[in-house]
């Protein structure tokens, strides 16, 4: 049972709810390791993804999800009767009408979310809004670190790069500080936000060398550049100079420390090509491919719990 209706944003959830939905994600990662992937508790549901962002890893994941989950699945297209000119929520209200249960809703307008609910009577499940938040990529973040890990308690986290745009630093950031671990930022001015109070985090840093010897989670974000209407670095160069990652920095890390990022990687920006390519020998390490593996289990959790409120 969760308290709320809605999955929107990590601020909604309370410490019971995120327990609840850790604990169902680790059964479901039961089920998804048998060799019949499947159960059947939400048979006769229909769910419906509607992605007017692109989108590889949560998409997929979502409708993974709801099909191991026994329950039918309907992909909105947008190349829909948007572009004849049709509001957001009259597309959302049509396809509504036809009888789901159950809304995964990615937008590119930060806040859409809420006003989409106002209209609607069923369970949204936020995919993502502009930069505002990601909380199924923040869960999937928190259970691979707790994967790792096993405790939560006194971990430090950097997350690093492209903060001011970026919907998954939002959602980690405040899920992480509601979980007692230390969260410091590292970014450059023109990368950061005004609103940095809601952040809430530890110290805020200019260089990865500052922390890479002393973090247990290297979080590198991905930059944004579709939504960047103007040129928030000087240069690749010098992003990678103060921003990035490359082996010999790897190297660096703290014994036992992991990286992260969210996906898809812009390769040669934050993380290095050599990185990239070695990432079967840095498994230890990178822990790009378990994100992705663990969002299944973490969005067949967030749709179980959203359907059985
Ligand atoms: N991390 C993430 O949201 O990836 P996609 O855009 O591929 O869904």
């Amino acid at each position: 049972m969760l308290s709320v209706k809605n999955i929107i944003s990590i601020d909604d959830l309370s410490q019971k709810d995120i327990e609840s939905i850790i604990s169902r994600a680790d059964s479901f990662n039961e089920v998804l390791s048998r060799d019949l992937k499947k159960v059947p508790v939400l048979r006769g549901k229909t769910i419906m993804n509607i992605f007017f962002e692109p989108s590889t890893r949560t998409k997929t994941s979502f409708e993974l999800a709801a099909k191991r989950l026994s329950a039918d699945i309907v992909n909105f297209s947008s190349n829909s009767s948007l572009k004849k000119g049709e509001s957001i929520i009259d597309t959302v209200k049509t396809l509504r009408s036809m009888i789901m249960d159950l809304l995964i809703i990615r937008h590119s307008d930060s806040g859409v979310m809420d006003f989409i609910a106002r209209s609607i009577d069923v369970p949204i499940i936020n995919g993502g809004d502009g930069k505002h938040q990601h909380p199924s990529q923040a869960l999937l973040d928190l259970y691979t670190i707790r994967e790792h890990f096993k405790s939560l308690s006194g971990l430090k986290i950097a997350i690093v790069g492209d903060i001011v745009n970026s919907r998954v630093a939002r959602s980690d950031v405040r899920l992480f500080r509601k979980m007692g671990m230390d969260v410091e930022l590292v970014s450059a001015s023109m990368l950061l936000p005004e609103d940095l109070d809601y952040f809430d985090c530890n110290k805020v840093h200019n260089s990865i060398d500052d922390v890479i010897e002393y973090v247990d989670v290297i979080y590198m974000l991905r930059m944004q550049l579709e939504r960047q209407s103007r040129k928030f670095y000087p240069s690749i160069r010098e992003y990678n100079r103060y921003l990035g990652l490359n082996l010999e920095r790897i190297a660096r890390m703290k014994k036992g420390s992991i990286m992260m990022h969210p996906g898809p990687v812009n390769r040669g920006i934050e993380i290095s090509e050599e990185i990239m390519n070695r990432e079967k020998d840095l498994k230890d390490i990178s822990k790009i491919n378990q994100q992705v593996k663990n969002g299944l289990a973490i969005r067949m959790s967030l749709i179980y719990l959203a359907l059985t409120n």
